[in-house]
């Protein structure tokens, strides 16, 4: 299918939208983008890459890295994750305290904080370098060996970084962590700030849409932990606006503060969504907009 045609409509539907809502104001290396950028990809599963507007800018992925990072340290080290972490909607803000004490130090999912850095800090145990691995893995999947660290945007989240740090001490007290805290917020922070433009992103993940297969034909996931990943996204990729996300894309989906949405219509294509001002829940305004007009246009969800 020529999704072209499709994603000028999407970005000429949405444009009213562009710029509104507020960029991230907790990281001023965020706050300090141009609100007024909007860009859109489909990566099908022959190869092909179609986009619109902003399409191949570079933005901080931000939480959207917190998938990829999940996907490797289930191929990495299988399913015993599952006993640090759980798969439940946390009903929450993505940086919210107060789950963890009542549940003991096991964060509800890997896509809040504290659940990103169980799993960050169990892919650190794995390899030794938990955000040069995921930005390796980054670069091969995307096609994209440019693919780096923002130094700007690690530093500003090391200075905003207490809630963080708070999270993984408090999880450290109660033995979900294995690494020394404060090398796991460095490798947490590091890949928090890689850069990616739609376009990388909708390549990257296109291994979700494939059951599992990764750019080389090469097997990352078992179809079924491929089907895991992709229904905690759905349940939980968007946070405490997960079943508005669902209700409206239809699609398993995961957000970051830098704006960008990366979601998957498994068996079919990935889509990437990048557009800074979020809502109050911390997703990007313009880009839940375009995603609700994808799936409304062609009827393509998992429903
Ligand atoms: O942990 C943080 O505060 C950020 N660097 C990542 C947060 C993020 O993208 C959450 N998303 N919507």
């Amino acid at each position: 299918m020529d999704y072209q045609p499709l994603l000028e409509q999407i970005a000429a539907d949405v444009a009213p939208l562009v710029g509104g809502g507020t960029p991230a104001e907790y990281i001023p290396a965020l706050a300090s983008v141009d609100p007024g950028q909007f860009g859109m990809a489909v990566a099908d599963l022959d190869g092909n890459v179609y986009g619109v507007g902003d399409w191949r800018v570079p933005f901080s992925a931000q939480s959207i890295t917190k998938v990829f990072a999940l996907a490797l340290a289930l191929a990495e080290g299988g399913d015993s994750l599952w006993e640090r972490v759980g798969r439940e909607p946390s009903g929450n803000p993505f940086n919210s305290l107060v789950q963890l004490e009542y549940e003991n130090g096991i964060p509800r999912n890997p896509f809040i904080n504290a659940g990103a850095l169980v799993v960050t800090d169990r892919l650190q145990t794995l390899t030794g370098d938990a955000s040069s691995e995921l930005l390796k893995f980054l670069q091969e999947e995307s096609g994209n060996p440019e693919l780096g660290f923002d130094a700007e945007v690690a530093a500003s989240e090391h200075e905003h970084g207490d809630r963080n740090a708070a999270l993984a001490h408090f999880m450290a007290s109660y033995g979900n962590i294995d690494n020394p805290v404060p090398a796991l917020l460095d490798h947490y922070f590091w890949q928090c700030s890689i850069e990616m433009s739609c376009a990388d992103l909708a390549r990257a993940a296109r291994f979700l849409a494939r059951h599992g297969l990764r750019t080389d034909g090469s097997r990352l996931l078992t179809r079924s932990e491929a089907k895991q990943v992709n229904a905690v996204m759905l349940t939980c990729g968007t946070y405490d606006a997960a079943g508005e996300f669902a209700y409206r894309v239809g699609l398993p989906g995961k957000s970051g503060v830098g704006g960008g949405i990366v979601a998957v219509v498994p068996g079919v294509c990935t889509l990437a969504v990048w557009s800074p001002g979020l809502d109050p829940h911390g997703n990007s305004v313009a880009g839940v907009a375009a995603l609700d007009r994808f799936t409304t246009l062609t009827g393509l969800s998992v429903f």
